[in-house]
């Protein structure tokens, strides 16, 4: 049987991961609280799977090409996100939030998380020069994360080999 494209499925992700975003931001900014839990609930779903391919999988390989410090960069931009989707799931937990908070949520995805999703579908472009045998342990990988399907703050918690003290 054929293997997924894996890069194809990891720009994919991104595309998606893009169109939740920016929902989440304008459900957000227009205070409907419960519409975006849903979103984010989306979001958690969608990146968990996405988190742990890379960290397992992609960015070691990366390694290569970058060395260790953009590596460890990387994952510091990880802890980033995971910090905020935090925030967000404790702030939308809540029934109602207001417009001083939503702003500062919004600017939270704006500096936290959108330049991850930039930098990440860039890396695509460095993928593209791994060796036939390393994508296909990728296209293996991603196969894998998603039958597990462990959502971003579940895998956080629980699984993540890194650990961070939060920011
Ligand atoms: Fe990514």
């Amino acid at each position: 049987m054929a293997r997924i494209d894996p890069l194809k499925e990891f720009s994919e992700d991104h595309k998606k991961v893009r169109e939740l975003l920016l929902r989440l931001m304008e459900e957000i900014e227009a205070g409907r609280v419960e519409d975006a839990r849903r979103t984010l609930q989306e979001l958690d779903k969608l990146v968990g799977p996405h988190f742990r391919f890379e960290e397992e999988s992609l960015y070691p390989l990366l390694q290569r090409f970058f060395g260790k410090a953009y590596y460890e960069s990387l994952l510091r931009a990880h802890d980033r996100v995971i910090d905020t989707a935090r925030k967000l799931a404790q702030a939308l937990s809540k029934g109602q939030l207001a417009p001083e908070e939503r702003r500062q949520l919004v600017e939270a995805i704006r500096t936290n998380v959108l330049p991850h999703v930039v930098e990440c579908e860039g890396l695509v472009l460095f993928a593209e020069k791994l060796s036939k045998a390393e994508l296909e342990s990728l296209a293996e990988a991603i196969e894998r994360a998603r039958r597990e399907g462990i959502p971003l703050l579940e895998w956080a918690e629980k699984h993540r080999k890194r650990h961070h003290g939060g920011c």
